[in-house]
């Protein structure tokens, strides 16, 4: 039999439980090491998942036990020590998004093609069966062209959600707002559906979280598909809870809608529906981890070590982190543009 692969997770906050306890269920996987620069808080997540403790991240970098690191920090952080891993051979898991700014993420895209270790982003959203099988019918051209499709994320965020973890709000340390932390998802989707690209035009505010925080609370866009689909897009923190995510395809023969990883397809004036979740519960009855962060990390965790034993690239890789990165730029450019194009009118 094979050794285990040793893993570490760094960062023991909020989302490191949802990859620890994923690894708990996988089998050849062994978690060696948590590291967090509050040494409190990675004693007390390794006591929970019988590993090791931390606090430096560059003792990790020499753990010759240790093959794959999933990064859990705070987005600025990212690019960073997912550099340093792959210069020392280790295989990445980083969180999304891929760096707190383009020109980061494109320096990580390059080291991680030149790189012969594997790295990858935590969209797990593309792991939805509802995704899944969109993606599906979409390859295989089921319902005719796509022509056009949107996303609409109403979230609700407190300002506590942002004192709690002071790098959140910081155009510094999250690099953003809810485009590159909550509704970064659902551009990924709408990308990965939509395909390449063409323009994205749109605008960025913060409505009702600008005492807490310098970065977006809400965001809205209009994108235009290589293919001539087109796309809505509208994301906001400024909800009073967290509403299922709703995405809509139109195609020439018939309309999805998926919602709480549900599909549905409405055709010839009846709707039926496709697909619904899987049982995604732990032997307790428990779902495995925040019904809205989407139920499918334990599924894109087992993907990536798959992908790591055999040697094949993981399909979620920088080269598709990058992509979400670019929208987020090209949105707040045509913000900032507008907002001139606005200052410029006459009163
Ligand atoms: N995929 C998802 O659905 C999803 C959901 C939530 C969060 N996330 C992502 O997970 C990441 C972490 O978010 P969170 O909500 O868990 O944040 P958090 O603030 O709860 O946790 C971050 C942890 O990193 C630690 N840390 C900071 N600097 C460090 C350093 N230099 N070395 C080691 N540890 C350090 C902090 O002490 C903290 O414990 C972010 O990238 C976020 O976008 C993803």
């Amino acid at each position: 039999m094979r050794d285990p692969i040793g893993a570490a997770i760094v960062g023991a906050g909020a989302i490191s439980t949802v990859h620890a306890e994923s690894l708990a269920k996988l089998n050849g996987v062994h978690l060696k090491l948590i590291v967090d620069i509050d040494p409190v808080r990675a004693a007390q997540a390794a006591e929970k998942y019988h590993c090791e403790a931390a606090s430096d991240f560059q003792t990790l970098l020499n753990r010759q036990d240790i093959q794959v690191v999933h990064l859990c920090t705070p987005h600025h952080l990212h690019a960073g020590m997912a550099i340093d891993l792959l210069r020392s051979g280790k295989h990445v898991l980083t969180e999304k998004p891929l760096a707190h700014h383009l020109s980061a993420a494109e320096a990580l895209l390059r080291e991680a093609s030149q790189s012969s270790a594997q790295l990858g982003i935590t969209f797990q959203n593309r792991y939805n069966a509802s995704s899944r099988a969109i993606r599906e019918m979409i390859d295989k051209g089921t319902l005719g062209r796509l022509l056009g499709l949107k996303g609409i994320v109403t979230w609700s965020r407190e300002p506590s959600y942002y004192t709690s973890s002071p790098w959140r709000g910081s155009w510094a340390t999250e690099g953003g707002g809810v485009l590159i932390n909550q509704a970064i998802h659902t551009l990924d989707l709408l990308q990965w559906f939509g395909g390449e690209v063409a323009s994205i035009e749109g605008s960025t505010s913060t409505d009702a979280l600008g005492d807490t925080i310098e970065v977006e609370d809400t965001a809205h866009a209009h994108i235009r598909f290589s293919n001539g689909a087109r796309g809505l897009f509208y994301a906001t923190n400024a909800y009073v809870s967290n509403s299922p995510v709703e995405l809509e395809l139109v195609f020439e023969q018939g309309v999805l809608r998926q919602r709480n990883d549900c599909l549905h397809l409405i055709q010839h004036g009846s709707e039926t529906l496709l697909c619904e979740p899987p049982a995604t519960l732990d032997e307790q009855g428990l779902i495995t981890g925040k019904s809205y962060w989407g139920i499918s990390h334990q599924l894109l965790i087992e993907d990536f070590y798959d992908h790591v034993r055999s040697g094949t690239r993981f399909p979620v890789h920088a080269g598709e982190g990058i992509k979400t990165m670019r929208l987020i730029a090209g949105l707040y450019a045509s913000s900032q543009a507008q907002a001139a194009r606005m200052s410029s009118r006459p009163t």
